[in-house]
């Protein structure tokens, strides 16, 4: 799932709305691919061609369901994994650099040839695993490491998706005046802003995550599942996403198929050795949760302080003011204080305090 992506959409089908208004709203313009691509599939859908019959039974689905996501995600597997290399001069991420205005012509006939397992990838909900949000779990350890006065940290991740926010000391970070992590880290987050941040040394003795629908990011196909859902001119991103699968590839970071709540209230039942600080950190995840699941897993961790040392760190969007308003910026929270905001996808994060 992404957040920012349900940001950006518009339109909604099931509400009146054609799937084509909602494929033309999602990004309003032809400025880059997936705009061409989207305007193109709607005039498409409009004549009953190639995008109506790939699409069809989803026309009353929810907006954010995002089918139109999960199509553009399902094409560009197709192209990471070789199999059109036609179409490679279209992703810059890619190296590519061919007029998007051109791609419709190379695109409709892959459609074509691909529409079984262009179905199937509509059953694929769009998630993305964004390394570079740990800036915020960087930020609010060093305030969690610093009160308590303990180094070694068990890091709990309920929502990791692939798991990459929990290879937080293999990254790099660079800020203004400040750097954490590994020199020769193959992540490396550049801007990530925090003027006066004074990174704490740590230790991590224990890592592990939870998803409803965790990604295993060592494998050819998990890592080409999140890199399909990276917008393709998004060249930062990509290459940060590179080094932290890259890193992934080195480090175990453990997932076990769950919802965040009964997860952390098991995980936090484990013994842990004397002198270690728990960590339950999350990002991005909770407007997912149902509003129990929040409640469950406040109470879990309320009720492991008192037998255990332990710090709450989230990174999570803001309650929107009422229906329709804007999503705000991420808000780094340790014990439930928010210190500071990052941008959606990670740096760089401004002090609130
Ligand atoms: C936008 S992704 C964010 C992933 C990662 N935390 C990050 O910041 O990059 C949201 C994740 O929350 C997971 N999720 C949604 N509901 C959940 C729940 N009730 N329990 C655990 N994970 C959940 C989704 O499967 C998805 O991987």
């Amino acid at each position: 799932m992404s957040a920012v992506a349900g940001a950006e959409a518009g339109g909604a089908a099931g509400s009146g709305e054609t799937l084509a208004d909602l494929l033309r709203a999602h990004f309003g313009h032809r400025d880059h691919l997936y705009g061409v691509l989207l305007a193109e599939m709607a005039d498409d859908w409009e004549v009953g061609g190639l995008t109506h019959e790939l699409l069809e039974g989803w026309e009353d689905a929810p907006a954010r369901q995002f089918p139109q996501l999960r199509l553009l995600a399902g094409l560009f597997r197709i192209v990471l994994r070789g199999d059109a290399p036609q179409l490679v001069g279209f992703y810059p991420c890619l190296g590519g650099d061919h007029d998007p205005e051109e791609a419709w012509a190379a695109v409709r006939p892959l459609m074509a040839a691909h529409v079984d397992e262009l179905r199937e990838s509509l059953r694929e909900a769009p998630q993305t695993n964004e390394p570079a949000r740990t800036v915020g779990l960087l930020v609010g350890l060093a305030e969690a490491v610093r009160r308590s006065g303990l180094h070694r940290v068990r890091l709990l991740e309920p929502g990791a998706s692939a798991g990459l926010g929990l290879l937080v000391d293999r990254y790099r970070f660079v800020g203004d005046g400040w750097a954490a992590g590994p020199e020769a880290s193959p992540f490396v987050v550049e801007g990530c802003g925090a003027p006066g941040f004074e990174p704490e040394p740590f230790e991590v003795v224990e890592r592990r995550g939870c998803d409803v629908a965790p990604v295993d990011p060592t494998t050819p196909e998990g890592a080409a599942y999140l890199t399909s859902f990276v917008w393709p001119w998004h060249l930062e991103r990509h290459e940060r996403l590179a080094g932290a699968l890259a890193v992934a590839r080195e480090v175990a970071a453990p997932l076990d198929r769950a919802a965040a709540s009964a997860w952390v209230a098991q995980q936090l039942a484990r013994p842990v050795d004397d002198g270690v600080l728990t960590v339950v950190w999350h990002s991005v995840t909770r407007m997912y949760w149902p509003a129990e699941e929040t409640a469950a897993m406040e109470a879990a961790v309320a009720e492991a302080r008192a037998r255990v040392p332990l710090a709450h760190i989230s990174l999570e969007h803001p309650l929107p003011e009422g229906p329709g308003a804007p999503v705000g910026m991420p808000q780094v929270a340790v014990d439930g204080v928010v210190v500071a905001e990052t941008d959606h996808h990670g740096p760089p994060v401004r002090w609130t305090r």
